[in-house]
């Protein structure tokens, strides 16, 4: 939630600055600005006369994108943020960077201050004057008061006061060839690059300029000069850290000709699962050292404990699902924001599984942080190299499903479900409760997955002609059983997001026990029918809500020719095993949803209210 970019070199950075905030816009999108270190005079002061010039916008990075556009401002040496409001509403004056009284300071803040309000008294009673309602603006007071000649050692006093979650980034005119940055929780990289250095929340931000980054970690401080580097940690001791270079290249960062993001993801899933199963899955053959386990730890196992939130959580319910079902481990779900606060159990023979896409969500950390104080080991199941959660988990396996720049999590979705099989199908053949023949069967199936998702791909149109006459309706019920929940879960999820439309996800079992009183004309009713254990149950569920008026837009297996009878739209899905419905019928829906909210013309990128990494509580 924000993003943040930074750059000192010997470029102009202005629109360094606006590129990397339109590619960090899917962190928030209410606001917007930049401050530029701009030189008195170009030819005679370089970084010596200098001033701080900063534009700011309500809105879109549009918004400022104009306003730069329009102004001369320019420099080597500058800030930029993208906001999404925690404290303040969302106007000009709120937008970061935030100034000090004198107009010599400027920072840019990701997280949440927790005890601003109390450091806001304490620098009024000094004197110190504030324009807006922000927590961040303390920051730059706070560096004002601080600061004796050296930015660094006030930034470090700095963390010392504050109590929350922070990325900072500032800099100041009366250290004109440098700027400062700390971490407390939110996310910070450095980029390198010849032409100068960067910081950044996110690598998309900055990988056209280069693929070559350092992490900053919590309570630690850097210092960035046009040529150097320099990292502290909590007690100000500089701190050696060799860069890594990212396999994301910057044309997996863009539209490629697609009108959104989300719908590019959607369609670069094939090659995501593949992706997620290169070097896992090979000749038949399922390689899965990296999850860090031998064979007996893995007999051992008596519980996987998995903790996530939002799409992953979904994903976790997929993993439950093989998990037990192929290796006979009882697997328990949690929400990370309920696990963490919910005083759980911990035993020597629990395996904790975090899924969270971003590797950053805050509630996913704390649930981890929770698991580790009482003694867990944590397995990690990300995309992001480098996040705080990989780095805080004793082990990770990367989903590789490339950048997601949508907010809406879809190709890192089904992503994470394929980890899921090759875990369940991993543990079940090393604990022995697999058949062989099965084993195999399920090995060929994932296989061809990406062939049958691209024949779903291949028929989005009948998809777009299915929402152009339901994207009326006011109510939306996605309607599953077993391995068709967490995709009706994930369906709604989709819908709600992008449409805001009501829409809700159920076990269809349950509807007699509540929600069939809401089924009306005015209700849609998607039910994932593919031809499984619980198809006629499904299809008994589907009569009741049809009896009822709803319109039913069901998803079907290929040549299934029952469930026409009780449908008003279908969409038929390639045939597999059971258990891969799981992530085959959640792709119809993700092409729904998306048209869906294009017929009622909302921006499926950036949703309002939601931002890409969760970064708060
Ligand atoms: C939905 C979505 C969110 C995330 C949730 C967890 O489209 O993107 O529900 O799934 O915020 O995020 P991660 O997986 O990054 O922990």
């Amino acid at each position: 939630m924000c993003g943040i970019v930074a750059y000192i070199g010997n470029r102009n950075c202005k629109n360094i600055l606006i590129d990397g905030l339109k590619r960090l816009e899917y962190r928030g999108y209410d606001s917007a600005g930049i401050a530029i270190m701009v030189p008195q005079d170009p030819k005679r002061d370089a970084l010596g006369n200098v001033t701080i010039e900063v534009l700011k916008e309500a809105g879109k990075i549009k918004e400022l994108a104009g306003q730069a556009k329009e102004s001369r401002i320019d420099g080597k040496c500058g800030i930029g943020h993208t906001r999404w409001a925690t404290h303040g509403e969302p106007t000009k004056i709120n937008a970061h960077p935030h100034q000090d009284c004198s107009g010599k300071i400027a920072v840019i803040h990701n997280g949440i201050i927790e005890n601003f309000d109390e450091l806001r008294s304490e620098l009024k009673e000094k004197g110190h004057k504030f324009i807006s309602d922000t927590d961040t603006e303390v920051l730059p007071h706070m560096l004002e008061e601080y600061y004796d000649g050296d930015l660094l050692l006030a930034m470090q006093r700095l963390m010392g006061r504050i109590k929350g979650s922070g990325a900072i980034v500032a800099m100041s005119v009366d250290s004109p060839g440098e700027i400062i940055g700390a971490r407390i929780t939110s996310p910070l990289i450095v980029g390198i690059s010849r032409d100068g250095n960067f910081l950044a929340s996110d690598m998309p931000a900055v990988l056209e300029h280069t693929r070559n980054f350092i992490v900053i970690n919590d309570y630690e401080t850097v210092r960035l000069t046009a040529n150097k580097v320099e990292i502290f940690d909590n007690n100000g001791k500089p701190i050696e850290r060799e860069s890594f270079r990212a396999s994301w290249s910057i044309t997996s960062a863009e539209k490629s000709g697609y009108e959104d993001f989300m719908l590019k993801e959607i369609f670069e899933q094939p090659y995501g699962v593949k992706e997620s199963m290169r070097g896992r899955l090979s000749n038949g053959e399922l390689h899965f050292d990296e999850l860090g386990l031998n064979s007996k730890q893995i007999k051992d196992i008596k519980k996987v404990q998995i903790i996530a939130c939002g799409t992953s959580y979904h994903a976790a319910l997929i993993g439950k699902q093989v998990i037990e079902r192929w290796a006979k481990i009882p697997v328990e779900v949690d929400l990370s924001s309920e696990y963490r606060y919910r005083d759980p159990l911990v035993d020597e023979g629990y395996l904790f599984v975090a899924i969270t896409q971003s590797g950053e969500t805050i509630d996913t950390l704390a649930a981890i942080r929770e698991a580790k104080s009482k003694g867990a080991k944590v397995m990690a199941i990300t995309n992001v190299v480098g996040s705080t959660v990989a780095r805080e988990s004793d082990s990770v396996i990367y989903t590789h499903a490339g950048p997601e720049i949508g907010v809406c999590a879809t190709k890192t979705f089904t992503s994470q479900i394929i980890i899921m099989y090759l875990m369940g199908l991993y543990f079940g053949k090393i604990r022995g409760t697999l058949k062989d023949a099965d084993y195999k069967k399920i090995i060929d199936e994932l296989h061809v997955i990406p062939n049958k998702i691209q024949n779903i791909l291949n028929r989005a149109d009948e998809l777009k002609e299915v929402a152009r006459r339901t994207f009326k309706h006011t109510c939306f019920l996605f309607l599953g059983r077993v391995f068709g929940l967490p995709a009706a879960l994930e369906g709604a999820l989709k819908l709600k997001e992008i449409s805001y439309i009501h829409a809700e996800g159920y076990p269809a079992g349950e509807m007699k026990h509540g929600p069939i009183a809401l089924t009306d004309a005015k209700t849609v009713v998607v039910g994932i029918i593919p031809d499984d254990s619980v198809y006629d149950k499904m299809l008994s569920n589907i009569q009741e809500v049809k009896a009822r008026k709803a319109s039913i837009f069901s998803i079907i297996s290929e040549g299934d020719k029952n469930s026409g009878k009780y449908s008003d739209y279908l969409f038929e899905i390639p045939r597999t095993i059971e258990e891969l419905y799981g992530i085959l019928t959640i792709i119809p829906l993700q092409l729904y949803s998306y048209y869906i909210a294009k017929n009622l013309g909302k921006d499926v990128d950036q949703p309002r209210n939601l931002a890409k990494s969760v970064t708060v509580e």
